[in-house]
Order: C-alpha cells, then structure tokens, then sequence
C-alpha cells in the first residue's frame, strides 16, 4: 500500500513546483511599513499595487482609532461562542441592518470569512435536485461551494450570455425531471481581470426562466455603484439579485463579509449555514470596525471619487501606451504581455529592484500558457505621481522584453528547471 504522503513527496501541484524560485518573492513576499502606497519591500521603498485597501482605509486615522479602541474594550474573544449558542450581540446585529439598508435588501447576515462564507450559502440554498449555472472563470470559493452541492451543476463560458442561455435550456430541461430549482452565480466584478460579470443581462433572462441570482461583489463593493453599493447598483440591477454577497476584505479594509437578500432568505441561512453555525463569531472589534468604515463609505463619497481619479489615470495611461488591459470595467487593472513564467520572474525582479514598483504576478495555470499578467490594484491613496512612475517604468520593461533581456536573464533559470 502505498503512503499517503507518497504523492505529495513527488508532485508539488502547478504552483508549488515553482516554490524554489518563487518563495518569498513572488508568492508570499513580505511587505513591510504600514499599509498605504508606498511600503517596503526586501528593505527598498516600492509602490504597491497589489493590496485591496480600494478607499485606502486601512490605515486611515479614524479607523484605526476606533479599531483600536475596540480592541482596548473587547479584547480579541469578545464574543465567545458561535452566533446561535453565545456569540451574538446587538452591534452584530446593528451591522447586519445597517449593511441591508446600504445595499438596499431587506436583511443581511454576517459571515467570519467571505471564503467559507459564500461556500455555505451556495450549500445552504441548494437541494440535491436543484441545479447551478455558474461562470467557468468563478472564484475558488464559489467553485468550492459548488464542490459541495450534490446535484448537478453546468458552467458556462466566462461572462458569455448566450453560453448561459444555453445551459439554463439544459437546466430548465433537468430541472424539470428533477422536480428542483436552478441557482445562478456570478461575480460583481472578475477580481483577475476586472470584467463586470454581465448582471443586466444576466438578470433579463429572469424574463425566460426561472431562476434565482447569487451575485458575489466582492470587488464591487464601495468601489461600484452611485453609493458605492456594488456591481449591481451600477447596472442598475440590485432588486433582481436575490442574494447579494459582499467581504471586509476589500474596500473595508478589514475581515468579515455579508450576505444580503429577503428577510425569509436571509432567516433561513442564518439557520443553515454550517460554517457560520458551527464557528466562532465574527470578533466584536471587527463588528464595531465594519460599522465604522461603514459608516464612512456612506458619508465621504471622496473616498471613492480618489479611488477613481487614479483607476482612470493609470487606465488611460496604460491604453495611451500602448498596453493591453484588456476589457476591465473596473478598478481592477490587468496589463498582459507575452512571455514564459522564466521570463516573467525576470520582469518582476526589475520591476520590483530597478523600478520600485511592486504588483501581483499571475501566470500559467491561472492563465494560458505563454501570457503574463501584471495586476494592479488602484487604492485612494495612490498619487498621480505613483501613476507617472509607474507608467514610465512599465515602458521600460516592456522594451526589455521585447528586446529579449528577460528571455537572457532567465535562461540559466529555465536550464535548472529543465524546461
Ligand atoms: C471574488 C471573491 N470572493 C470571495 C473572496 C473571499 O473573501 P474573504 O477574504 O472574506 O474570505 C475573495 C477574496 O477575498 C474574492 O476575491
């Protein structure tokens, strides 16, 4: 027989095999300093573009005032217990009405972690007869939480209406032998290449069949929208989401996330969902830290209005040059460029010790084979200065790697790995 572990001592996965030459570096790099445009990095000052603090609250002195003081009141057990046995206070509850009213749904539900969160809805709301229609390009946690459903589920192409079209015909159909429902989900906004997902016309399918809208806005939330509602209030389409979900872990800069929809959806999750029945609720300082940001996401509208004035000057900029960003419809900004993962490493390192600029670094498999994607995450903090910088030094890579230095600085690299 053989040892559990024996395949894991062979094979590392798509990502760990690059572990040796990435760790610490590309993946789990250590930043340093406060959290704000400019941190350090390996002991160099660097922009980063790669930290979701979208209206630059994380480090923002009223919230760590009251983040602090929090903390000095409540301690980090406070509440002990699960919400349903003793972790269940008023200001939970506070926090809940306050965020339904904010995103127009009648009752909204708290969930410790957006990930498991987001999974246990999509459990919660489907039976094994029913069927999910989802986005192929979803979120690892909507894809886990369809992991968990026992019925039958279809993808359709990424953001693709007709494709959707097509697998709601074959789920009606199944549906229809079944005797169940169907659970369509889609995300606000696609966090790796900034793409709304197409709600409006998702939604106008309602029209043709019969469905029900799980909308996963993380990155939509005070970043979209009028008030900064979301994905839907942006096209207009909020009413017809029937569950609405959202995490702290963004524009609110902290951790805890919500879910939002009718009252009797939202009383029966609240009874459902497992990874919230059977987990310590959500830490009093950051309850009291959400109603803060809240509260500020509501009344200082500026946030928002930076947060775009550098999205639009470092989109405009890119495209004036010349770079693909491909079709981001929000603060999300993907360049992609063609080269191997050797030297894409390359190109980061330059960018990171010779330019100063730090962003994220996505390659195959979460993208094709042979394409580089550079993703940077605007924040109201950023200056138009950051964008100038950052504009010139991408200039400056992509003459080098079309020259072929990455291809050279990476060759001795690509011998070791045997590529
Ligand atoms: C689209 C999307 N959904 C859900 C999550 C998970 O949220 P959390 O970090 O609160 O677990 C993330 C990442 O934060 C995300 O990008």
């Amino acid at each position: 027989m053989k040892d559990l572990f024996a395949k894991i001592y062979k094979d590392k996965g798509p990502l760990g095999k690059w572990a040796e030459q990435a760790e610490g570096y590309f993946v789990f790099p250590k930043l340093e300093g406060q959290i704000s445009n400019r941190m350090k990095f390996q002991g160099k000052d660097v922009i980063t573009w790669s930290i979701n603090d979208y209206l630059g609250l994380a480090n923002h002195p009223e919230v760590r005032k009251v983040d602090a003081e929090a903390a000095a009141e409540y301690g980090s057990a406070y509440p002990m217990g699960a919400r349903m046995m003793s972790g269940h206070t008023a200001l939970h509850e506070k926090l809940q009405n306050e965020l339904a009213a904010f995103v127009s749904k009648e009752a909204a539900y708290l969930l410790n972690f957006g990930y498991q969160g987001i999974m246990s809805t999509i459990d919660a709301l489907v039976a094994k007869d029913d069927i999910i229609v989802y986005d192929v390009d979803s979120h690892a946690c909507i894809i886990d939480g369809v992991r968990l459903h026992m019925g039958k589920r279809f993808t359709y192409k990424h953001n693709d209406i007709e494709s959707l079209e097509k697998n709601l015909e074959r789920a009606t159909k199944m549906a229809e032998t079944t005797g169940g429902g169907i659970l369509v989900v889609s995300e606000g906004v696609f966090g790796m290449r900034g793409e709304q997902g197409r709600l409006k016309e998702i939604v106008a399918l309602k029209q043709k069949f019969n469905f029900r809208l799980l909308v996963d806005d993380a990155h939509g939330f005070g970043t979209l929208g009028a008030t900064g509602a979301g994905a839907g209030e942006e096209q207009g389409v909020q009413d017809d989401i029937d569950v609405y979900f959202a995490t702290f872990a963004k524009s609110l800069a902290s951790t805890g996330a919500f879910i939002a929809g009718d009252k009797e959806i939202m009383d029966y999750l609240k009874y459902n969902l497992r990874s919230q029945m059977f987990a310590k609720s959500l830490q009093m300082t950051l309850t009291v830290g959400a109603l803060k940001r809240l509260d500020m996401l509501r009344t200082m509208p500026e946030l928002k209005q930076n947060l775009w004035k550098i999205v639009n000057a470092l989109q405009s900029g890119l495209k004036e040059r010349g770079f693909d960003i491909g079709s981001t419809t929000s603060c999300v900004t993907p360049v992609y460029l063609n080269g191997s993962i050797p030297e894409a490493m390359a190109l980061v390192r330059d960018l990171r010790e010779n330019y100063g600029i730090f962003c994220s670094i996505v390659v195959y498999p979460v993208i094709p084979k042979g394409l580089i994607l550079l993703r940077m995450i605007p924040t109201a903090t950023h200056t138009l200065q950051d964008v100038a910088e950052t504009l010139d030094a991408f200039d400056a890579i992509r003459t080098r790697l079309e020259n072929g230095t990455y291809k050279r600085m990476s060759a001795a690299l690509m011998k070791a790995m045997g590529e």
